[in-house]
């Protein structure tokens, strides 16, 4: 009994979050001012709906391609739309495009970084849980970031060598000759998407 109520009971929070959230996302489009958290999602779901379609297309080797391109073109599609500079940054970055721009964005990184390894519980994490309270009072500011975790499908691209097939592996040493993301697990701290207004 005691779960059954539980379990209502966390359905009926899922759910009003859920609507609270459109809510607000609703009155902020009406203003013209789409907030940062709806922009990052917009850009990381297409992303990664792409990436897993196409891994599973043609494997990783394949789907590399998207990688390189779709990201970067994403990236001004969404600029584009919502007036915003949007950027994925990592201290261990494939493409140099992708480096932190200054050393804000690097304490940023480490800050997000350290924070992450030390919290045993991924809620309890002080940089996601900041994240999560500023996202409100952030939405009209320049800067925002969220973090980029690592999952076991990043891996054929982003693990130990041993992981990323020999193709893949290929194609990625000569489009990136000094690629440093690679050596991840999963659940490892990968980076942070960044949304500047303009
Ligand atoms: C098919 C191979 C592949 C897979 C799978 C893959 N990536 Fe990548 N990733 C790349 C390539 C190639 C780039 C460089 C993109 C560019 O040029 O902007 C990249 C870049 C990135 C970047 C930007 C920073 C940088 O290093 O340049 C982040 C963040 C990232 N990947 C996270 C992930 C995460 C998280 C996953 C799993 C959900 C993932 N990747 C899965 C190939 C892959």
């Amino acid at each position: 009994m005691k779960t059954y109520f539980a379990f209502v009971l966390s359905v009926f929070v899922i759910i009003s979050s859920i609507s609270l959230f459109a809510q607000e996302a609703e009155s902020d489009t009406s203003q013209g001012i789409v907030p940062f958290k709806v922009i990052a999602q917009e850009f990381t779901s297409t992303l990664q709906g792409i990436l897993m379609s196409e891994l599973k297309k043609g494997g990783p080797e394949a789907a590399v391609a998207v990688c390189s391109d779709t990201a970067q073109k994403l990236t001004a599609v969404i600029g584009e739309k919502y007036n915003v500079e949007i950027r994925r940054i990592s201290l261990k970055y494939r493409n140099p495009k992708n480096a932190p721009r200054n050393d804000e964005e690097i304490n940023l990184l480490k800050k997000m970084e350290s924070e992450q390894s030390n919290a045993s519980n991924p809620a309890d994490e002080p940089a996601i849980k900041k994240f999560k309270s500023e996202e409100k009072m952030n939405r009209d500011k320049r800067f925002f970031t969220a973090p980029i975790k690592i999952g076991a499908p990043c891996l054929q691209c982003h693990g130990g060598e041993d992981q990323i097939n020999l193709e893949t592996l290929r194609k990625i040493n000569s489009v990136y000759p000094n690629d440093k993301a690679r050596g991840y697990k999963s659940g490892d701290f990968r980076g942070a998407v960044v949304i500047e207004r303009k």
